[in-house]
């Protein structure tokens, strides 16, 4: 508890300007749900994947919507670098970004049973760093930190190959990265990709 504490503390005093900055969501989900529609080719389907290099497109439902509004920012400034989502992002107003994030954070996270490649109970054993802003599993509910339970085992890897080769620029988690092997980055995402309440695709049913 006590370190959970010092965590936060850390913590908001490194992220807290630029991430809580965009925390005023004044999205409108019905709004977002329009708008969404040309995201579902990718994000609405299961198991869909990015062509080359191969890894799953990564799910949205039930993510925090300041998360979702700070990655499709970091897309349009070109930050964070991916053609298709560069694409999709370059003409979106601030609205549009708070709508669509409004729509796909509402989902609840939903026990889901994703294929794994990694050993999930040694990835356990590697993710005491990651807990104090993760959660223990992969679920904080501070919307600094983005959900990591029920995501893809392979869009896990992906996103900490990116931090550990400096594609994807992130100072905290590229020395998070870095501490990783190939194989812990496996073990590790098989462990967030099974845990509960995890991220949902966007779907009303
Ligand atoms: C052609 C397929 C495709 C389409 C269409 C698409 N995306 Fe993506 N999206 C991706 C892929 C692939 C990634 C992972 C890119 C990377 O590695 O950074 C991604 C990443 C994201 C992320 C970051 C998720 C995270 O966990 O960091 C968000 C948010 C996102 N997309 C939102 C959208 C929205 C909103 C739309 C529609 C306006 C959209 N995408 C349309 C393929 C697509
Ligand atoms: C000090 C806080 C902190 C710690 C500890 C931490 N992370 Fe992160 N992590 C973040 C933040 C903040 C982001 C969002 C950064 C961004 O926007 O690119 C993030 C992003 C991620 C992402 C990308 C999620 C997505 O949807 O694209 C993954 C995967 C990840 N972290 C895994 C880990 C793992 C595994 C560990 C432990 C080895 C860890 N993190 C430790 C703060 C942290």
């Amino acid at each position: 508890m006590k370190k959970k504490v010092l965590w936060s503390l850390l913590v908001a005093g490194l992220f807290g300007s630029s991430i809580l900055s965009v925390s005023q969501a004044a999205g409108d989900p019905e709004a977002g749900k329009k708008k969404y529609y040309t995201c579902e080719g990718c994000h609405g389907v299961e198991s869909s994947t990015n062509a080359y290099p191969t890894y799953h497109v990564p799910r949205l439902g039930g993510q925090h919507a300041d998360y979702v509004v700070a990655a499709l920012e970091a897309y349009q400034k070109g930050e964070r670098k991916h053609s298709s989502m560069l694409g999709n992002a370059a003409s979106m107003s601030e609205q549009d970004m708070q709508d669509i994030a409004a729509f796909v954070s509402k989902f609840k996270g939903l026990n889901v049973t994703l294929p794994v490649t990694g050993n999930a109970a040694a990835g356990k054993d590697k993710v005491a760093a990651c807990g104090g802003c993760h959660g223990e599993d992969g679920n904080n509910d501070n919307p600094m930190f983005p959900r990591l339970a029920g995501q893809y085992e392979s869009y896990i890897v992906k996103a900490l190959q990116d931090y550990k080769s400096g594609k994807r620029s992130n100072p905290m988690m590229a020395g998070f990265a870095a501490m990783l092997s190939d194989e812990e980055m496996k073990d590790v995402a098989a462990y967030y990709a099974s845990q509960k309440k995890g991220l949902i695709i966007p779907r009303d049913n």
